[in-house]
């Protein structure tokens, strides 16, 4: 194929454009009216004279003084500046839906909605998160200034339509399916937001561009005065990736490249092709790919697409079925790969390991590209990152490594649900023009941005079940025990703090363990998370002790970037060891040791890190510091805290209900500590019945 460079202009934004698409919003930047005002309130007076008459007795004036300072007043609470602006962000209908708060700039409360309906990757209008987040702020809904849609969905729904007559009639079935949805409640967003606020709120509603949320998710909380910003994803509207510089309180989008060239949707469709499901198995074909050869790499860059220099391409649409059918590929594309789609839950193959090393060496390629390009583009020193592709953390530790940009720096959200905190910030900075201030680190607060439960609380439920538990007023005996639990090889669910916003545990809803037992992988593999992965685990590090464990010297607090483990803590194999690792069978190439860390330690031995620092993840690290003063090693094992299929856990009951339907030792619920041996023992039936209620992702 030779087409012409794909990338096109980012459509420009200015506050005239973004007016009109956002339904009107009035920029209330007081400073420019402030003349008005103060001279507006005489208006009424000067004319008040000729239809009432003063009192008897008192003067003219009278009367024009009473009517000005109510007037005053009645402009300064509608001034911005005097009365807090609380902007209410959302993101539904897709998949991940989450809610976000934004007041005076400041984000009070952010969480998917998946944490409180209990349906992984839940699509439905936010309800719960959204009351969440009022909650929070203790407001209701008739007190929030703007509501913001992460995208514009008469747009996207311009692009389903194209794309049908495209394809038509081949697309008809999948037609058929999608239009319910759109004609009942997607082309009435707005009454369906406002009916989900409860009538409440009457104020006018904006809707971002998808990528315009992507970026403001990535550039506005992140560190940097200013910054490339680079977004990619499967589709927004027509987008697909967009370059954007960011300066100051402004983002601005260069450059787009659009549906259906997506390198979202070609990696969601190998994903499917290897038998996970789509916009939630991407990450386990990253883990997959450490085991294969990328010998089908070749065949990706000749048949599937044409890839230019800046990273942008066109695919050929013959091979995929994304478009107009209900797969994501189609007859031709299991031709050129060697056979049918694997079945999901069925054995992995050499095939599908070569598939996800061919595919994640290409998108680390066109990654690269792509940076290169936004570096050209803008010139800037640093870069922010966002969309789904963003959540690819091998990549990112690539691209890091390649030292294009100084700096990179992710939001724990980088998918959809970000889009909802994007949404809101675009709104705060972009559409109001009010300033940003950078912080160094990030204005993320470690992304504990969810629901936090008291002391209080968490005894009240304990009582009224008559759980036994154990009160640590002391937070270092709650510390001293459970680092000695760890160091005991006992599985420890974690549970502290407000929750995380994004899909990882970052030491508030986690299970933990210690990274130095060679047993601890497989057993919480099997035990706890029931399934048998052919991936380590992930670690938490002290942000001091990171670079001496691991080849990476900057944080990574989200746990967004992949890098080796440091050379003089691997292990020499043995020669049954060598043999082990040709196995077809992957858990025992995955249980094969290959450092002093070997829980979190991946074949290749790259780990997918988060560095936590006190400021960011107070008792957290305070655990972590305890832990090493106990054993002498920096670093845990940390995974999220749920069974495969179930979202992670949200309050008390959650964790005590996952504690219970799985083999975890200690639970550790703010200053509570239980323990397994004293509580009821649940049936075998019990259990299968708790596993039974998630869906499989
Ligand atoms: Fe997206």
């Amino acid at each position: 194929m030779l087409c012409p460079p794909v990338f096109v202009e980012g459509k420009v934004r200015s506050i005239r454009c973004a007016l009109s698409c956002a339904g009107g919003i009035q920029p209330p930047e007081a400073a420019p009216y402030l003349p008005f005002f103060l001279f507006f309130p005489l208006f009424p007076s000067l004319f008040a004279h000729r239809r009432f008459s003063p009192p008897p007795g008192r003067p003219q004036y009278f009367t024009k003084l009473s009517i000005a300072p109510i007037t005053i007043l009645f402009y300064l609470t509608r001034s911005p500046h005097f009365m807090p602006t609380r902007i209410l962000g959302l993101s539904a209908f897709y998949h991940d839906s989450a809610a976000a708060l934004v007041v005076d700039g400041t984000i009070v409360a952010a969480a998917q909605e998946e944490r409180f309906t209990r349906i992984k990757h839940d699509h439905n209008f936010p309800t719960k998160a959204v009351n969440y987040c009022l909650r929070e702020a203790g407001i209701g809904p008739e007190e929030i200034d703007y509501v913001v849609f992460y995208d514009k969905p008469l747009q996207k729904f311009d692009r389903l339509l194209e794309t049908y007559l495209a394809y038509a009639p081949a697309g008809l079935r999948s037609f058929m399916m999608a239009m319910p949805l759109w004609l009942k409640t997607k082309l009435h967003l707005p009454r369906e937001i406002r009916k989900a606020l409860g009538g409440k709120y009457r104020r006018r509603i904006a809707f971002t561009r998808h990528h315009e949320s992507h970026a403001a998710s990535a550039f506005y909380p992140s560190p940097f005065e200013e910054a490339a910003i680079l977004t990619m994803d499967g589709v927004g509207e027509w987008d697909t990736a967009s370059i954007g510089l960011g300066r100051g309180h402004k983002i601005e989008l260069l450059k787009t490249l659009e549906f259906p060239h997506s390198l979202g949707l070609l990696y969601s469709a190998f994903t499917y092709f290897c038998g996970f499901k789509v916009n939630s198995g991407e990450y386990k074909l990253m883990g997959l790919a450490p085991y294969g050869e990328p010998r089908y790499e070749k065949v990706i860059r000749e048949r599937l697409m044409d890839l230019k220099d800046d990273g942008s391409f066109r695919l050929d649409m013959r091979y995929f079925n994304y478009a107009q059918g209900l797969t994501m590929t189609n007859a031709e594309f299991a031709r050129l790969f060697d056979g049918p789609p694997r079945d999901p839950e069925s054995s992995i193959t050499q095939r599908e390991m070569d598939l996800a090393a061919s595919i994640q060496k290409v998108t680390e390629d066109i990654v690269l590209r792509m940076a290169r390009y936004a570096k050209e583009l803008t010139g800037a020193r640093h870069l922010c990152l966002a969309g789904g592709v963003a959540l690819n953390c091998v990549a990112n530790g690539v691209l890091l490594k390649a030292g294009i940009f100084d700096d990179i720096w992710i939001p724990s959200a980088a998918g959809d649900a970000g889009g909802a905190l994007g949404a809101a910030l675009f709104c705060q900075h972009q559409l109001l023009g009010r300033e940003r201030t950078p912080q160094p680190g990030d204005t993320l607060g470690g992304a504990l941005l969810g629901p936090r439960f008291s002391n209080a609380e968490i005894r009240a439920f304990l009582e009224a079940k008559g759980i036994r538990h154990h009160y640590c007023a002391e937070e270092a005996e709650l510390l001293r025990l459970t680092a000695q639990a760890i160091a005991e090889e006992k599985v420890i669910g974690w549970f502290q703090d407000r929750m995380e916003f994004g899909p990882r545990a970052l030491g508030a809803r986690s299970i933990i363990g210690d990274a130095r037992s060679a047993q601890m992988q497989s057993q919480m593999n099997l035990r706890i998370k029931y399934r048998e992965s052919f991936r380590p685990f992930a670690p938490s590090a002290l942000e001091e002790d990171s670079p001496v464990i691991f080849d990476l010297e900057q944080p990574s607090p989200y746990m967004l970037l992949v890098a080796p483990v440091r050379e003089d803590l691997r292990c020499a194999l043995t020669d049954e060891e060598q043999t082990a690792m040709r196995d077809p069978d992957l858990r025992k190439r995955v249980n094969v040791k290959r450092s002093s860390v070997p829980a979190i330690t991946h074949v290749d031995f790259s780990a997918r890190i988060q560095t936590v620092n006190e400021a960011r993840n107070g008792r957290y690290y305070r655990l972590i510091r305890e832990f090493k003063r106990q054993t002498g090693s920096g670093v845990i094992i940390n995974t999220s805290f749920n069974i495969r299929g179930e979202p992670i856990v949200c309050t008390p009951q959650d964790a005590y209900r996952c504690f219970m339907g799985c083999d975890m030792d200690v639970l550790v619920l703010e200053n509570f500590i239980l323990y397994k041996t004293e509580q009821p023992q649940l049936s075998r039936e019990e259990k299968d019945t708790y596993v039974a209620s998630f869906h499989l992702d």
